[in-house]
């Protein structure tokens, strides 16, 4: 049988990291974990609590609400991957609202934050055979990963993806509210003082500006493929 590796992938947001890392897990037999949804659910709990609004950023509250936060994956068989729950509810799509995005990086700015997400990271992937997307898992999660990929698009393709998506699920939203969105997202990831985005010097870099999820995900598959071969 094939040795299992470590295979990481993170980039920009709304450069369809997830739909190819949750497809590659599949093909492979692997786990898939998708860290995005890990910080997206921790902002979930502190906007519901009201600790961030658009007015205020309690991070006291935050901190010390940070050991009532308990997250899992639960795989679901038909989907054929996991799904996230914060303290037993399923969040998946409450997670992916425009709302929870516009809060997401000035939380996981936090180094607490971080520093709890990355622990659960590791643990997770500690038996290998796991496919994780994100902005830090070839910088900070895994360094040692066996594979690394860093995934980029132009700005405005990954602004009309995620307008394309959101519309398809009935948000109302102008496709310059999206735009501005991911600017200022890409802005506070790559400046933040606690593991920044940024490509690992040994990461393969795929701009996806102009291929087609087929062509992108075919790509990933035979880097995956041949780096399997070799191990
Ligand atoms: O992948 P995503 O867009 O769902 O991620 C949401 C936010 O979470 C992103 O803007 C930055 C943060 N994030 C992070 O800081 N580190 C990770 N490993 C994954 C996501």
């Amino acid at each position: 049988m094939d040795k299992k590796i470590t295979i990481a992938i993170d980039g920009y947001s709304s450069t369809g990291k997830s739909t190819v890392a949750k497809q590659l897990a599949k093909e492979l037999g692997y786990i898939y974990v998708d860290t995005g949804a890990m910080y997206r659910a921790v902002t979930l709990y502190v906007m519901r609590k009201l600790f961030v609004t658009d007015t205020n950023f309690d991070e006291e509250s935050i901190l010390r609400h940070l050991p009532f936060i308990n997250l899992k994956f639960v795989f679901d068989e038909e989907l054929g991957h996991g799904e996230i729950y914060l303290n037993k509810e399923n969040v998946e799509k409450e997670i992916r609202l425009l709302e929870v995005s516009k809060h997401v990086s000035k939380v996981s700015a936090l180094p607490k934050v971080r520093e709890m997400l990355v622990k659960l990271q590791k643990e997770m992937g500690k038996d290998k055979g796991v496919v994780m997307d994100g902005r830090d898992i070839g910088t900070v999660v895994f360094p040692d990963a066996d594979l690394k990929i860093f995934m980029t698009a132009s700005t405005e393709k990954r602004a009309e993806r995620r307008y394309k998506e959101l519309m398809e699920k009935g948000e109302n939203i102008s496709y310059d509210e999206i735009l501005e969105n991911v600017k200022e997202r890409d802005y506070l990831d790559t400046t933040r003082k606690d593991s920044p985005l940024r490509k690992a010097d040994d990461a393969i870099e795929v701009d996806n500006s102009n291929m087609s999820l087929e062509e992108q995900y075919e790509k990933v598959v035979k880097l995956a493929k041949d780096k399997i071969a070799q191990v």
